[in-house]
């Protein structure tokens, strides 16, 4: 490889030649490779974790430490991952983060590369119309979830104005952690950061969201944001949206809904049917990197009034004095979020959509709530299998009615084969076994080998 940084054709070629053929071998191998890796040894970090070195390196040596990096950790690019929640890390997505890369326009601001922005803004228009916000919402694409709660909680908090010392978050006890770690972020003081406990359904309980809120409105406190979720990480649970949103209406706080995993299943008529009354939200946080399928690295936030959004962010330096203003249809994004450069992530989610079409997309997310259905159902009639809650979207939840000792070893069987990697957490004190389906890599052989990994284990 020369030195130079700027590569000519021809070590262009050689370099993309290479990383292709990789990418190639790496795909092909992945239906035979294992869900998980044993423990990282030593040995390994001190091969990994070392300084570049100042001359440089051929690829051939550098691709075979990838590799060794790789055979570590869980494998999320596997349709074997059913743990946490998937991503799917679709090839034309990563193709449509290589080409932003390599053109590497600026989308923070309009002077830089509108043509891009008017892309992303699309995007985001389109995804606001999935969820029945008004034609005048926006949004922006942001790193994540987190971020997405993160940027959410601001402009709930500018909108509080100078109540803002006074102001409450309300949240279920089964939320993202993100969402207390947002408002910790945004600087609500922690004891007025409201942990209402859900209902036998595991939703958020409404009653008790009423009774607290009475409370701190008697004791002369500011009601700020109610954030539920639709699509809890835990079991998929979908809070009780439309009531909160009435709830939320009547005291003039702000409902955030966190639909970074459930979000996108609004595509499909019985995700629709379940996010029901999510038009309402003020604002919604999605994960294109979890339900509609991209590669990690892109969240968003959707909001029904973008000027909260422009009003708790905007801000510039002198040396933008030359920037145009920030406009609706080709926005400022550095207006509407905390970052300032940023990748053009709406072009990636654009080429994806566009290549394959939205319907591909729907057509998957069917296949996921099938595999969720079929898997609940014969888990179901296992005799020591217990499933949490009925499954809403995509995952499956269950313990064995023999205890928690059993369920553990039945998650520890299922990861030791390799076949398969799921996670646990804990539901009423009870230790609990997930298994989310949200990659286009899980077929029906990944679901079936699953159960089959839970009778062996129950056979002892
Ligand atoms: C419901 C929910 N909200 C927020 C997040 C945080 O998203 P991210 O990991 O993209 O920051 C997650 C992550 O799993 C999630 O499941």
């Amino acid at each position: 490889m020369p030195e130079d940084l700027e590569l000519d054709p021809v070590g262009r070629r050689d370099l993309a030649d290479a990383a292709f053929n990789y990418a190639e071998e790496y795909l092909n191998a992945l239906p035979g490779t294992p869900a998980s890796y044993p423990p990282i040894t030593p040995d390994l970090i001190s091969r990994l974790a070392v300084p570049p070195a100042e001359e440089a390196r051929p690829l051939p040596h550098l691709l075979e430490l990838l590799s060794r990096a790789l055979e570590s950790g869980i494998d999320t690019s596997s349709g074997k991952f059913l743990s946490y929640i998937p991503s799917g890390g679709i090839y034309s997505a990563a193709i449509g983060r290589l080409l932003g890369a390599v053109t590497n326009r600026y989308t923070g601001g309009t002077h830089g590369a509108p043509g891009l922005i008017a892309i992303e803004a699309g995007v985001v228009r389109w995804m606001c119309g999935l969820f029945g916000l008004p034609d005048d919402s926006s949004g922006i694409l942001l790193s994540g979830g987190s971020v997405a709660n993160l940027t959410a909680t601001v402009a709930a908090r500018s909108r509080l104005g100078d109540e803002f010392a006074h102001g409450v978050v309300y949240t279920s006890e089964r939320a993202h952690h993100s969402v207390t770690k947002a408002a910790r972020i945004a600087g609500v003081h922690p004891n007025r950061i409201r942990i209402i406990a859900a209902d036998a359904s595991l939703r958020l309980d409404t009653g008790l969201l009423e009774k607290t809120i009475a409370a701190d409105v008697a004791a002369g406190l500011a009601p700020m944001m109610i954030a539920v979720s639709a699509g809890t990480t835990d079991t998929g649970t979908v809070d009780p949206l439309a009531a909160c949103a009435r709830i939320a209406e009547s005291i003039g706080a702000w409902l955030h809904v966190d639909a970074a995993y459930g979000g996108f299943f609004v595509l499909t008529e019985r995700g629709r049917a379940r996010l029901n009354g999510i038009e309402m939200a003020d604002s919604i946080t999605v994960d294109a990197h979890k339900s509609l399928f991209m590669p990690f690295g892109i969240g968003g936030l959707l909001v029904r009034d973008e000027s909260q959004l422009v009003d708790s962010l905007e801000g510039r330096g002198s040396y933008m004095q030359d920037v145009p203003e920030h406009g609706r249809e080709v926005p400022n994004y550095f207006a509407m979020g905390p970052e300032l450069t940023r990748p053009p992530r709406g072009l990636e989610v654009w080429l994806a959509l566009n290549l394959h079409g939205v319907e591909a997309f729907r057509t998957e997310l069917d296949r996921m709530l099938d595999l969720t259905a079929w898997t609940a159902r014969v888990l179901a009639d296992l005799p020591e299998i217990e499933v949490i809650a009925d499954p809403e979207l995509s995952i499956v939840a269950f313990r064995s009615t023999a205890g928690d000792g059993t369920t553990r070893a039945i998650a520890r069987h299922m990861n030791d084969s390799g076949d398969v990697h799921v996670s646990s957490t804990t539901v009423d004190e009870r230790f609990i076994v997930r298994l989310a389906f949200l990659s286009q890599r899980t077929t029906a052989d990944v679901a079936r080998r699953a159960v089959e990994l839970i009778r062996e284990a129950l056979a002892g």
